[in-house]
């Protein structure tokens, strides 16, 4: 049976822009309720300088509690090299750098153009790190709120950088500026260079195209998604940037195409309250939350 990955990102891209702060003890109740609806990745938190994001501040005990759940596999975003020191002292399995395609992007969000970008995870690949998996995630690939069109060039020749020395390439859609086609060229390109180090996508639902996108990646031969349960997301640093791709929506499209994800969507649903009671003033999204399970339905697995 065909299968997709999924990693649950709310925990780090949903709450670095979320308006209300979400306590440690709710967090924690949040991600283990993710690993017992099925996820088996879940990207918990970033290590950046807790003045700029104090939402983050508390992620080297998340990241201590989630390596206590069996079976999953616990992911943190990182902008340089303290970044990383802090990740695999708190003991993260995998850590994210985002290298953004858009030189303005890039200047705001990290204060690095994107080539030191790619510099600053290459010191991060040369850094002892046994047994931890690096990502280079490609931000604004597919556009930028400041700069506007970001070549595919440009993509490009970044995810190659990147590909020669981190495990695996992302590319993400950080202001959800994608559209299908340009999914579908853009992977097609990438994959044509950096072949299978070219792994996840990452699409944001701003403009309603998520799942068009995802789709279009998935007939492209990703199967490994980013994205966020009720649609939390963005980043404080991309004018305009909100929610990622809705997880049960995903989740919901995949299982009705036959294609296993391995997640319990009542399960999921059962995270998603903890995760509303532990956030009430945010605006959640997502269609599958609202309309629930059709007659009939049957799960992939
Ligand atoms: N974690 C904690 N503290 C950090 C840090 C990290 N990863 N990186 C730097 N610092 C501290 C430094 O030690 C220094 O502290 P001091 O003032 O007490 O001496 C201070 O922060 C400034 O350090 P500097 O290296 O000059 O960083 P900067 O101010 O140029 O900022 C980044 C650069 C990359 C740290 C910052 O832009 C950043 O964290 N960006 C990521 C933003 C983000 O999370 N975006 C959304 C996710 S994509
Ligand atoms: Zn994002």
């Amino acid at each position: 049976m065909p299968s997709v990955h999924i990693c649950e990102v709310g925990p780090r891209d949903g709450l670095q822009n979320a308006h209300q702060m979400m306590s440690t003890p709710a967090k924690k109740a949040w991600i283990s309720a993710l690993a017992a609806a099925g996820l088996k990745e879940i990207e918990v938190g970033s290590f950046v300088p807790p003045k700029l994001i104090p939402a983050m501040a508390d992620t080297a005990e998340i990241v201590k509690h989630a390596i206590g759940i069996p079976g999953l596999k616990v992911v943190a975003l990182a902008p340089n090299l303290k970044g990383f020191q802090r990740a695999l002292e708190a003991g993260a399995h995998k850590v994210t750098f985002p290298v953004s395609a858009s030189r303005q992007h890039s200047e705001s969000n990290v204060r690095m153009t994107p080539d030191q970008m790619v510099e600053e995870v290459r010191k991060c690949a040369q850094y002892p790190h046994p047994d931890v998996e690096i990502e280079g995630a490609v931000s604004t690939a597919f556009g930028c709120t400041m700069q506007g069109v970001v070549p595919d060039d440009d993509v490009v020749r970044l995810a190659s950088a990147l590909a020669q020395f981190c495990d695996g390439v992302a590319l993400a859609d950080t202001v959800g500026y994608a559209n299908p086609a340009q999914v579908k060229r853009i992977f097609r390109r990438v994959k044509n260079e950096i072949g299978d180090k070219l792994q996840g996508a990452h699409f944001h639902n701003t403009r309603g195209l998520g799942l068009a996108n995802a789709l279009a990646a998935y007939e492209e031969g990703v199967r490994h998604f980013d994205s966020s349960l009720g649609g939390l997301g963005g980043c404080p640093f991309a004018p305009g940037a909100s929610g990622n791709v809705i997880t049960e929506d995903l989740v919901f499209m995949f299982e009705s195409m036959g294609v296993a994800t391995g997640i319990d969507l009542d399960k999921l649903m059962a995270a998603r309250k903890l995760m509303v009671e532990a956030l009430p003033q945010e605006q959640t999204y997502g269609h599958f939350a609202l309309a629930g399970v059709p007659k009939g339905f049957r799960a992939a697995a």
